[in-house]
């Protein structure tokens, strides 16, 4: 399976902050929120990773990231001219996909918790359909929501309904199989002018071939895309990782824990940042063993 990471966009709801930064690029307390994103497909096992964003931002990315072989992993690039909806990621992504299945994420999604790789890991077994999750949530209007009926299945999705079905929003993680290449392809632009995933999320519960996970209220989500959740998202991550005493969302020990890396390698990248209290925590990590 490949992932894409959708860092494009506009970012809006954080102008002016982003009127000149991508909002992937801005901190999550001690690392870009881009770390958590990538944190979330390397736990589902993908190695091979698209990243997608704007032609302003996508150099940041490149610098940042560089091609992924300092994980053990593997970063291609490319540009997404305009923002046209999370649903182009897929035909902007067409030739990265090839033949595979692909996960998409979107690059302002944070999704922590202790059972949540073993989630990961099952989505990514997807052989056919596609694996979406349903998260409760107080304000559903601002997401697609997902309506179940009393056996648990999904009965219907509606992008940013007006009156929801349902108090659960899907948040931005799924998992298809090929077929998204073309169903994207069919999907026509919502009255915002978006091609909308939930389109391609309704093709596939009309193939009887969706899945939704329901993730428990032991599993944080937060979309970082307002100042709020932004700073909410910073003092949740800083208390969690101090109550713990472990870093979350970082690439390099996820690279080294899954044998990417050796632990010189680690210890390298831990010194390219050793006045960092994140590069301190890397030099633990492959001093610990
Ligand atoms: P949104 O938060 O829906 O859009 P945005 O980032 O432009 O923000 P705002 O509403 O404040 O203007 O997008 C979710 C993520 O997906 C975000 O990381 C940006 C990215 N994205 C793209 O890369 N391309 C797109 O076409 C869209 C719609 C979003």
């Amino acid at each position: 399976m490949k992932g894409i990471i959708l860092a494009g966009g506009y970012g809006t709801r954080l102008y002016p902050i982003t009127k000149s930064i991508s909002k992937n690029i801005l901190p999550i307390y001690d690392k870009p929120t881009v770390y958590y994103t990538i944190s979330i497909l390397m736990l589902a096992g993908i190695k091979d990773m698209l990243i997608i964003s704007t032609p302003y931002d996508i150099l940041s990315y490149q610098r940042l990231l560089g091609d992924g072989s300092q994980l053990g992993i593997h970063f291609v690039y490319k540009i997404q001219k305009s923002p046209r909806g999370l649903a182009d990621a897929f035909i902007v992504g067409e030739d990265f996909i090839g033949n595979d299945s692909v996960a998409l994420i979107l690059g302002d999604n944070i999704i922590y918790g202790e059972a949540f790789p073993s989630i990961l890991c099952e989505a990514a077994g997807l052989k056919e359909g596609a694996t979406i999750f349903g998260y409760y949530v107080d304000n559903p209007i601002a997401y697609g929501v997902v309506e179940f009926d009393k056996y648990g299945n999904a009965i219907s999705l509606e992008e940013k309904p007006k009156i929801p079905k349902s108090n659960y929003a899907v948040p931005g993680l799924y998992f298809y199989d090929n077929k998204v290449i073309k169903i994207a392809k069919n999907v026509k632009p919502s009255a915002r002018g978006e091609i909308e995933i939930t389109e391609v999320n309704k093709a596939y519960l009309e193939l009887g071939q969706l899945q939704v996970k329901i993730l428990s209220d032991n599993i944080l989500w937060i979309d970082t895309g307002t100042y709020d959740s932004l700073l909410d998202a910073s003092s949740l991550i800083r208390s969690i990782q101090k109550e713990k005493s472990s870093c979350i969302g970082a690439v390099e020990q996820i690279a080294y824990e899954k044998g990417y890396i050796n632990k010189k390698q680690l210890l390298d990248l831990a010194e390219s940042m050793s006045k960092s209290g994140y590069g301190a925590y890397l030099k633990s990590i492959a001093e610990r063993g």
